[in-house]
């Protein structure tokens, strides 16, 4: 397309096809603005703007701690509709990002930064089943929520994938994707067997082990960096009937750091053997003054009180059991936190929070001293009291899980022989105060201070924009290769933003 045929068709087209357009306020963006939106008028492109009545809804990202302001907001309901958004993009010489499921830490689906083109797939987010070889087809605006229900109530079929309904797979699917499932199955990305992508300069192309594998490699743990994926097909499982649900409560009312690391620790000598069908994490919870250790075991229950019994004779009696055998959906409405799997036409709430991660190489445990002396700093430390926090000790590897089986180089997510990732959450109920961001702080390095300098990584799908050395941590050595390829096929940064392969550090 060329760029005169938009401008020159632009006193008419934006009277007679984009009204919107012609109403934009301020002069000096009326230009680049008017420009590119009115290319993506002649592309017949569903799109905001900014005095649009559903722009206020569609630019609140999910944590509160972030805003940005796109130039528009396109919806497509076809590849072609990105393809046209893409060149219209570059035409104009405005970024573009991807948004599907919203639910980045830090906003990054708007591109980390005012200004970009958001290309929201809010109308794509169509669940296709193939029983013909056990694969579905989805696009990236569905749910975690809906795929799982999907699946499971129209063909008994599943996939290892996060814990919460609204997340999209657009971004889970980009950077990861764990749940309870996961040691079973393996990461989100591990279950995607070939994917559509729009590259930076428009161009539309399917991507597997046989076509663009370099692309299809580097998708799989960095897609923002090098296109925007409109469909991923995935290889499914049998849904199981039922699983066993497990919580186990240890109580730590008067915050002994010894108590508390001393179960972590036994925790993960557990965990270093565990079998693969048992998904768990040990979330600390209440300040610290409870430990569950809970998720779910995917086989029944004479099997799992066999491991269980080995992971209580481990990490001692708990003050609190909860054990029941679960339907799938059942359970995983239970992990999500008790909301219907299904959120058509239910809005998702928002959080303001800061969060940071830890993946903890297998071969070097986490020492007593750093579990220590990250107990005896939440014990401590003062946060606003407005503020709370979790802690969650997730089970990546250990034993013969699936996320660990697979080397470190097969898919761009390097951190394989790892035995777990460790999520630090603080939330506020009113404006982010700094010392929320110092409190997080403090407890990641009341670990990494007591680790006799192992270095830890860091997982993309817990973005956390204010990480240094963010390249080695989620990325390790699958770096530059990473840089390589995405230096090939976006040259001019269409699709740059922070933390992007190829960004700059803080
Ligand atoms: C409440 C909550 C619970 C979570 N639970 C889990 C969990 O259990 N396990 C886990 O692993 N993670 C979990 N996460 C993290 C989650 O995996 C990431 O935030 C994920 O990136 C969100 O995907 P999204 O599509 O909703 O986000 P978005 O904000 O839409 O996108 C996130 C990133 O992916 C890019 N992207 C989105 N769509 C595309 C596309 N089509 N093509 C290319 N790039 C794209 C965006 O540009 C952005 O950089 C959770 C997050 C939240 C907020
Ligand atoms: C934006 O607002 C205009 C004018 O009210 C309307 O015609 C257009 O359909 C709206 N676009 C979207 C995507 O809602
Ligand atoms: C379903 O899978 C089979 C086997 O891979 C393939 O030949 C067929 O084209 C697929 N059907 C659709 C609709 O994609
Ligand atoms: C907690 O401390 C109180 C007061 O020192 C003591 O009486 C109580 O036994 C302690 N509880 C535990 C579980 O250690
Ligand atoms: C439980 O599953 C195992 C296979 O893992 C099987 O051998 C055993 O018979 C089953 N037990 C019951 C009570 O169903
Ligand atoms: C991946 O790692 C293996 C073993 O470490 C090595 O043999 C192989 O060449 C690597 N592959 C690539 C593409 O770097
Ligand atoms: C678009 O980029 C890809 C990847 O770099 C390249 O293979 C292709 O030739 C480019 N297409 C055009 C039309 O420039």
């Amino acid at each position: 397309m060329e760029p005169h045929s938009c401008v020159n068709m632009l006193a008419f087209a934006l009277v007679l096809l984009c009204p919107l357009a012609s109403a934009l306020a301020n002069p000096i963006s009326l230009y680049s603005s008017s420009t590119l939106t009115s290319c993506l008028c002649d592309n017949g492109l569903n799109f905001e703007v900014s005095h649009n009545s559903t722009w206020q809804t569609d630019t609140t990202p999910f944590n509160l701690r972030f805003h940005y302001t796109p130039t528009a907001i396109v919806y497509p309901t076809l590849t072609s509709d990105v393809v046209a958004a893409v060149k219209c993009a570059n035409e104009f010489g405005v970024h573009v990002s991807a948004l599907s499921g919203g639910h980045s830490y830090s906003a990054s689906g708007y591109g980390s930064r005012n200004g970009a083109l958001v290309i929201m797939f809010r109308d794509m987010a169509q669940i296709k089943y193939n029983s013909s070889d056990a694969t579905a087809t989805i696009q990236p605006g569905a749910r975690l929520g809906d795929v799982a229900l999907e699946l499971n109530d129209n063909y008994d079929r599943a996939m290892a994938h996060g814990l919460c309904p609204y997340v999209g797979v657009g971004g889970h699917a980009g950077f990861g994707g764990w749940g309870l499932a996961s040691r079973n199955w393996g990461l989100l990305i591990d279950q995607v067997v070939a994917a559509d992508l729009v590259l930076a300069n428009g161009t539309a192309i399917h991507v597997s082990n046989s076509q663009h594998p370099d692309l299809f490699w580097a998708i799989r743990g960095a897609s923002s960096s090098f296109g925007i994926v409109t469909q991923y097909i995935f290889q499914t499982h049998q849904a199981p009937a039922t699983v066993i649900r497990y919580a186990y409560g240890y109580e730590n009312p008067n915050l002994s750091a010894d108590a508390f690391a001393k179960l972590l620790t036994s925790y993960q000598t557990w965990g270093l053997t565990a079998p693969k069908e048992i998904g768990i994490v040990a979330n600390v919870l209440q300040g610290g003054k409870v430990v569950e250790l809970g998720g779910y075991y995917m086989g029944n229950l004479s099997d799992f009180n066999r491991i269980s019994d080995s992971l209580l004779h481990a990490t001692g009696s708990a003050s609190t059991v909860y054990v029941e055998e679960r339907t799938w959906v059942a359970a995983l409405i239970e992990v999500g936190g008790g909301t219907p799997l299904s959120t058509i036409g239910k809005p998702d709430v928002h959080d303001t929070f800061f969060a940071k991660s830890l993946v903890t190489p297998t071969p070097s445990p986490l020492t007593y001293t750093s579990l220590a002396t990250f107990a005896s700093y939440f014990a401590h430390a003062q946060i606003p009291n407005t503020a709370s926090w979790f802690v969650q000790f997730e089970l990546w590897g250990g034993g013969n899980s699936v996320v660990s089986s697979i080397p470190a180089n097969a898919t761009a997510y390097p951190h394989r022989n790892h035995l777990w990732t460790i999520q630090f959450y603080a939330r506020s109920t009113t404006t982010w105060s700094t010392q929320g961001t110092e409190f997080v702080n403090g407890m990641v390095s009341a670990i990494t201070d007591n680790m006799n300098g192992t270095p830890l990584g860091a997982y993309a799908n817990y973005i956390d924009p204010e990480l240094a050395g963010w390249q080695s941590k989620y990325y390790a050595g699958n770096y530059a290769r990473l840089a390589a390829i995405q230096k090939e096929v976006d040259p001019r940064g269409v699709f740059m933003k922070a933390q992007n392969i190829g960004a700059p550090d803080l």
